[in-house]
């Protein structure tokens, strides 16, 4: 490794300088970046010595220009950063943002063309960018392809979903690059709507782990006015490459120069710790663009949403009928088909659960009109997101709500119609201030409008930044699901509080998720951000779900309250009904008491798709809150309370699997169990097969 002494060197475009190398701020890091025989950039990254990424080709294929090859490297400029900013919400007060920068100048000529390599190489991995600068030869660029690759050196352990352009739905596998391609052919085209990457494809935020236990979480930050990333895979070279979802002329993106691209991310280290543990995604995304952000208020929620999955017999309907029918015009004019949950009466009793348990809000899925169209019918995707159905009177609920100190939380789901969306969003937005809405979850099921748009693509991007942008200006917080997948953007927008795009939840009821699907999400999906999981399911038979169907969903009772500390969201969802908790009320204690925003936050165990114990600090008291979860397999967790103040004593509340509990058979045999504990203590958790524990603790000096 040559030190880098200088802060600023530049050569004349005709002089070719040497290639470069920059530490991380601890030395664990290496990278080195070159241009090779053919002018193709090239770098590489080491983690202690080993090789983690080995030479591996950068480069931009414009339709108009090339920017992949016959590059000089001109000069460089390092620098060092060390700052710190605070989060809205999160999980740390304080977020360290410390770097060391390389940013390598190339220029290639006939004709001349210029671009700048960033890369920011931190304790905990890397981060690098093309910036494309003003300049004759290219005044845009029709991306047709992006050439990043990602070289590894072994056939290291992948865990990824498949490549899809419109779904990320999917559980997690674990797979070798030699087994790869066998696991993606059993598992394409699994989603009706959505379409499948051609070749061997994964998406990401997707981790490698290497057989000497280093592990590599690769992913992308500020994700903004380009398509979303997924990854070729050349399985027996060991080698991913970016692929961005094509229009359907066979366009990536449209950049109108100056332009960045989003960062390529890779957290690395040899402890999955501090992968989980990692804000490297949120450290390469801008500040916050929203000067005034005291309307925004992470929250707790519950809604009607669950009971149209409970036996499948409540609907978002209000009516059987079709608007779409011949002559039919007016949904007052429908009859009730009287399974309709968002109706005044059922959603006073959800505003008057939540208000008596201290639940913040109360989502009201299936208020508005066009369900029936696009449920039963199909043939029409359009909602009116300001005409509410006739049983939904959304003045008694405004005053009731209010009047109960609850949050009514709007619902768009848009059935993907995109543009249409956009449409109507000033109205929409209106509706939902004029009638106290403040926060909204929105939805893209199934294939874009406009169609030759996909999930991941750029127009999809821009549409959901867009979205977000007039939704800040409103003062509207904001849920999305099904929107392209998050790349820390809610650093920049956090009024941007959560977003689905993964398989969450509610699949416990349409298929169920396998307890180690919750064990991989921290590692994979959430690195991007919070994610609206929707946990706090107490009633786990599938036959509540599914008539006939026998078993249960992936999880004991306990394991869905550590959830709240290890999938955390500042807008967190305990999915399932009152009854439901009414039946476990000094379990359902836990959820009223979990806080969902933190002031520090400490990865106790981990291993990728098997366990993560985590504890962290309520932001706005004293106490201290401990989730434990494992995948199929019992697990003592042992939990080393070391962080805790020293001399401090604390009244620890157990929620934990009885011992005979276990997913499969007896999942809501739980204890919960009071002992004294201090930063000395080392608790002994026993996780059933499926299970988990959670933890409060509180201070008790006296
Ligand atoms: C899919 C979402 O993930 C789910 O939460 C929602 O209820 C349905 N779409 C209907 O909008
Ligand atoms: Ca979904």
């Amino acid at each position: 490794m040559r030190p880098i002494t200088f802060s600023s060197l530049f050569a004349a475009a005709t002089l070719s300088m040497a290639a470069a190398s920059i530490n991380s701020p601890s030395g664990n890091l290496t990278l080195d970046v070159d241009v090779n025989a053919a002018g193709t950039p090239v770098y590489s990254l080491a983690y202690k010595g080993k090789p983690v990424v080995t030479e591996s080709a950068l480069g931009l294929e414009g339709k108009e220009v090339s920017f992949a090859s016959g590059f000089a490297l001109t000069g460089t400029d390092t620098a060092t950063v060390d700052r710190s900013w605070q989060p809205v919400w999160g999980e740390y007060a304080t977020v360290r943002d410390h770097f060391r920068e390389l940013a390598v100048h190339l220029h290639a000529s006939d004709p001349d063309r210029y671009l700048t390599l960033r890369f920011r190489v931190f304790d905990d991995g890397l981060g690098f960018r093309y910036e494309m600068p003003m300049q004759d030869n290219a005044n845009y660029v029709t991306l047709m392809k992006e050439n990043t690759q990602f070289r590894f050196d072994a056939d290291h352990t992948l865990f990824c979903i498949p490549g899809d352009y419109d779904t990320d739905e999917f559980l997690f596998s674990e797979v070798r690059f030699s087994g790869l391609e066998d696991v993606l052919a059993k598992r394409r085209g699994r989603h009706s709507e959505s379409q499948a990457a051609e070749g061997t494809v994964i998406q990401t935020p997707m981790l490698l782990k290497t057989d000497d236990g280093i592990y590599i979480s690769l992913h992308e930050a500020a994700l903004v006015g380009y398509p979303a990333m997924l990854l070729d895979v050349d399985c027996p070279a060991h080698t991913m490459s970016a692929h961005l979802a094509p229009d359907r002329l066979g366009v990536s993106a449209y950049l109108q120069l100056p332009v960045n691209t989003p960062w390529r991310t890779l957290i690395v280290s040899d402890d999955a710790r501090d992968i989980l543990a990692s804000q490297l995604v949120l450290n390469l995304n801008e500040p916050c663009k929203i000067e005034d952000t005291s309307w925004i208020k992470p929250m707790k929620f519950v809604g009607v949403w669950w009971e149209m999955f409970t036996g499948h017999v409540k609907t978002w309907a209000y009516s059987d009928h079709y608007r779409a029918k011949p002559g039919v015009t007016d949904y007052s004019a429908l009859p009730s088909n009287g399974r309709h949950p968002a109706n005044t009466a059922n959603v006073m009793k959800y505003i008057d659960f939540a208000s008596k348990h201290g639940i913040d809000g109360v989502l009201v899925e299936g208020w508005n009109e066009g369900w029936e169209d696009w449920c039963s019918y199909r043939k029409n995707r359009q909602f009116l997101f300001d005409k509410a159905y006739p049983d939904f009177d959304v003045d008694s609920l405004r005053r009731y709500a209010e009047a109960r100190g609850v949050q009514l939380i709007m619902h768009h789901e848009t059935a993907a119609n995109a543009a249409d969306y956009e449409r109507q969003l000033d109205r929409a937005f209106s509706f939902m201030k004029q009638n106290g809405y403040n926060a909204v979850k929105t939805g893209y099921v199934g294939a874009i409008i406009p169609r030759s748009e996909h999930h991941t693509s750029q127009w999809m991007v821009d549409h959901v930044k867009h979205v977000i942008e007039r939704a800040a200006d409103y003062q509207i917080m904001v849920d999305s699901h099904e929107a392209p997948r998050p790349t820390g953007l809610c650093r920049t927008y956090p009024n941007w509080l959560a977003q689905e795009s993964a398989r969450g939840g509610e699949y416990e009821a349409m298929g169920t998720n396998p307890p180690s699907h919750t064990c991989i999400l921290p590692f994979t999906r959430l690195k991007g951000g919070p994610m609206d999981y929707t946990p706090g399911l107490f009633e786990t038979r599938l036959s509540y779900y599914n008539e006939g169907k026998t078993g249960q969903a992936g999880t004991t009772l306990a394991r869905q309250l550590a959830l709240y500390l290890t999938m955390p969201s500042p807008m967190q969802m305990a999915c399932d009904l009152p009854e439901n908790y009414e039946r476990f009320p000094d379990a359902f204690k836990f959820i009223e008491d979990v806080p969902v925003d933190w002031s520090d936050s400490r990865y106790l165990e981990a291993e990728p798709n098997h366990y993560i114990t985590v504890a962290r600090q309520d932001k706005h008291s004293n106490d201290w809150y401990i989730g434990a979860i494992t995948d199929d397999n019992a697990r003592e967790a042992v939990i080393d309370l070391s962080f805790l103040p020293k001399g401090r004593k604390y009244e620890a509340t157990i929620y934990e699997d009885a011992k005979n509990a276990h997913w499969k058979n007896n999942p809501q045999a739980y204890n919960i169990r009071t002992a004294m504990v201090d930063s000395r203590s080392k608790l002994r958790q026993r996780l059933a097969p499926g299970g988990g524990s959670a933890i409060r603790l509180t201070p008790k000096d006296n």
